[in-house]
């Protein structure tokens, strides 16, 4: 069985573990009627034809490595029934024509939200498809968590508790923003996880002035210091409001770099009193995957391995009450899983007091 493999999209940690996962489990069951072949830079490579064959030893001492050793890139979706580079056939096209000639029997995709609506392109149009939910944002539907997502929440959650020291001895007030793409997850869990007495996530429109509110009370109440966790898709009452073509044209006039900083300005204005701004962006991304994100894609590696194995394709798969399930991708693509606004979690957060920024 010929089968290759990608990663596609922003990478994130676990992505090698999850990889080795796939490969071991097929090693292990099909001996050498399994030949992997590793397919660079995500779908770049498939449009390309740059691909070469692996072997067992590439997976190993890979588990607690962070990034991926295929590489990636993004490749948008919208892009894939447009003419390639110099050529009259579509991206689609070469990436068929490619597993035709490399004779792949399967395709085994590692990918987000965009990864996963080409995966389903591909999959319509006849190619054997496996894949597995990666992203720190947590937004992919059909899976109770994705991998990488966990690893995000401690690293951010590291940020914020340092900011937390430095904030209480200056009695200063922080926003910390933190990545999440269009979905508040990875906010609100490290929010939760690191005492932030402020979160603001996308799918809760925020409001300056309650923002405010929030930490004018606790300065009355001797709390010198606030912390406020920031998604970096945060959006105001007035923009929740707005078209698409009209929050568009505002982004694009915003003088700030981030609605972070835009929301420090309007603190400031409101209250009078500085507020700092902290932005660990890709570091978020970065490193060795906890043990809880080594556990869960090894857990999906080897349950991708045996829908191949089965020959059950089409399928991603999830985790869904503590299990591991196959999904349809037809299910899976274009679809975001955000945060539900009055959902347990949010309801969690408020129960302590915290303010949500509405
Ligand atoms: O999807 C993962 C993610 O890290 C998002 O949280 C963030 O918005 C985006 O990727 C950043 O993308 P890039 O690495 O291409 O700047």
């Amino acid at each position: 069985m010929k089968i290759g493999m990608l990663t596609s999209g922003g990478d994130c940690q676990g992505l090698n573990s999850a990889l080795r996962g796939v490969a071991k489990t097929l090693y292990h069951e099909l001996g050498d009627k399994a030949t992997l072949y590793g397919i660079r830079d995500g779908y770049r490579g498939l449009i390309e034809g740059d691909y070469h064959e692996m072997q067992p030893d590439d997976f190993s001492d890979i588990l607690t490595v962070g990034g991926t050793i295929l590489g990636t890139s993004r490749q948008p979706f919208k892009e894939m029934q447009k003419a390639a580079e110099d050529s009259e056939e579509t991206k689609l096209d070469k990436m068929l024509e490619t597993c035709k000639k490399a004779e792949f029997d399967v395709l085994v995709i590692l990918g987000g939200n965009g990864t996963h609506k080409t995966a389903n392109l591909l999959s319509e149009h006849g190619v054997n498809v496996v894949t597995l939910p990666k992203t720190i944002d947590n937004d992919l539907w059909g899976t109770d968590l994705t991998f990488g997502f966990q690893s995000a929440v401690d690293i951010a959650t590291t940020v914020i508790d340092s900011i937390h020291s430095t904030a209480f001895s200056h009695s200063r007030v922080f926003i910390v923003e933190v990545m999440g793409h269009k979905a508040g997850w990875l906010t609100l869990y490290a929010g939760i996880s690191s005492g932030a007495d402020v979160i603001v996530i996308p799918e809760i429109p925020y409001s300056a002035e309650k923002i405010a509110e929030a930490i004018e009370s606790r300065a009355e109440h001797g709390k010198r210091f606030s912390i406020i966790a920031v998604a970096e898709g945060a959006i105001s009452r007035e923009e929740a409001e707005m078209s698409k073509k009209e929050f568009k044209a505002q982004r694009a006039a915003m003088s700030y770099p981030s609605v972070s900083y835009r929301l420090a300005a309007e603190l400031q204005a409101i209250t009078g009193q500085e507020i700092r701004v902290t932005i660990p962006g890709h570091y978020q991304r970065g490193g060795a995957p906890c043990p809880a994100d080594r556990l869960l894609t090894t857990r999906f590696g080897v349950a991708a391995a045996e829908l191949v194995r089965k020959k059950k394709f089409g399928y991603m798969v999830g985790l869904q009450n503590g299990g591991i399930v196959p999904v349809k991708l037809a299910d899976v693509a274009g679809k975001l899983k955000t945060v539900p606004p009055d959902g347990e979690i949010v309801r969690t957060a408020r129960a302590l007091g915290l303010s949500m920024g509405d």
